[in-house]
């Protein structure tokens, strides 16, 4: 690993996090689909630069964002991005509090301003889900400024120098909108492929101790079929899904296997020839 990472994560690893947001630490967990993409990310990082994680659905842009914060022990702030996102969802919101018999006004502090001031990572979901006179406000926090003023309490929030920020985006889903220039100029865009061959073998390798060994090879397989007819065109990207494999590899564990593919796999497409497609690849591979 690269000496800036190296020393970064171990300046960050000495911080000691209080109790209540240890639980914020995840767990980590990704395999990079090649030995670039995850050191490439810590870089900007710890560069301080905003990362933005382009991928499909269960192409592990979550895992990653994990992955990161448990490697430098740093508890992660969600937002998840919507049409209701607002700023009190953002930042806090005011509330009436009783104080030794006294009737006070607090502001309860959101994830983006605990993010900041504790130097905590923010991790901004489906960032083009959102209205996009909803995001502006962050434009001051994620250039060089790194500041933010509350527009609640009046407050100028610098952030704190381990303070960092992960978004993540489902290019052209229904109800996405394209990102605003000005916003996505702001990020260091990646883009985050389905893992495949070694990486994906070494991932069921971690997360099942005991996989029997012809049904780790049939979904290997199986996987291998999946991306390619995703190339051809005669399925859509998220029947490659790594999310889906997993759960297909979780039910057949308990029942018929082709029947996990079906309600893992096949049934979450759209057209009835590529369920149809997705069962025939299945059964050419099941004994
Ligand atoms: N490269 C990877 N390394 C480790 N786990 C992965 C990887 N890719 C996918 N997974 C696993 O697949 C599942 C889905 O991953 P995750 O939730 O991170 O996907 P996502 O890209 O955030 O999807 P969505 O866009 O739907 O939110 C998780 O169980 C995750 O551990
Ligand atoms: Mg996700």
């Amino acid at each position: 690993m690269l000496a800036i990472i190296q020393q970064e994560i171990q300046k960050r690893q000495l911080i000691t996090n209080e109790l209540r947001y240890s639980n914020l630490i995840p767990q980590g967990g990704y395999k990079s689909p090649d030995e670039h993409l995850f050191e490439d990310v810590l870089v900007s990082l710890v560069l301080k630069k905003p990362v933005l994680l382009k991928g499909p659905s269960g192409s592990g842009k979550t895992k990653m964002a994990e992955s990161i914060a448990a490697l430098f022990n740093q508890p992660m702030h969600s937002i998840n991005c919507s049409v209701d996102l607002d700023a009190e969802s953002m930042l806090g919101f005011k509330t009436v509090v009783q104080k030794d018999n006294q009737t006070m006004i607090e502001f309860i502090e959101g994830p983006i301003v605990k993010a900041m001031k504790l130097g905590h990572l923010l991790y901004i979901d489906e960032i083009n889900m959102a209205k996009p006179e909803t995001l502006p406000i962050l434009h001051s926090v994620l250039d060089y400024r790194r500041m933010l003023t509350n527009p609640f309490t009046g407050e100028v929030i610098h952030a704190h120098e381990n303070f960092g920020v992960i978004a993540a985006i489902n290019e052209g889903y229904i109800g996405t909108t394209p990102m605003n220039e000005a916003l996505k100029n702001r990020f260091i865009s990646y883009s985050v492929p389905y893992i495949s061959g070694e990486q994906l073998a070494e991932l069921l390798d971690e997360t099942y101790d005991d996989l029997q060994m012809d049904l780790k090879q049939m979904m290997l397989n199986l996987s291998q079929d999946l991306r390619q007819q995703v190339i051809t065109g005669l399925l859509s990207e998220e029947a490659a899904s790594i999310r889906s494999l997993l759960d297909a590899i979780d039910l057949a564990q308990h029942i018929d296997i082709s029947r996990a593919i079906q309600y893992a796999i096949s049934e979450k497409l759209e057209d009835q020839s590529e369920k149809q497609l997705v069962m025939e690849l299945a059964n050419t591979w099941i004994g």
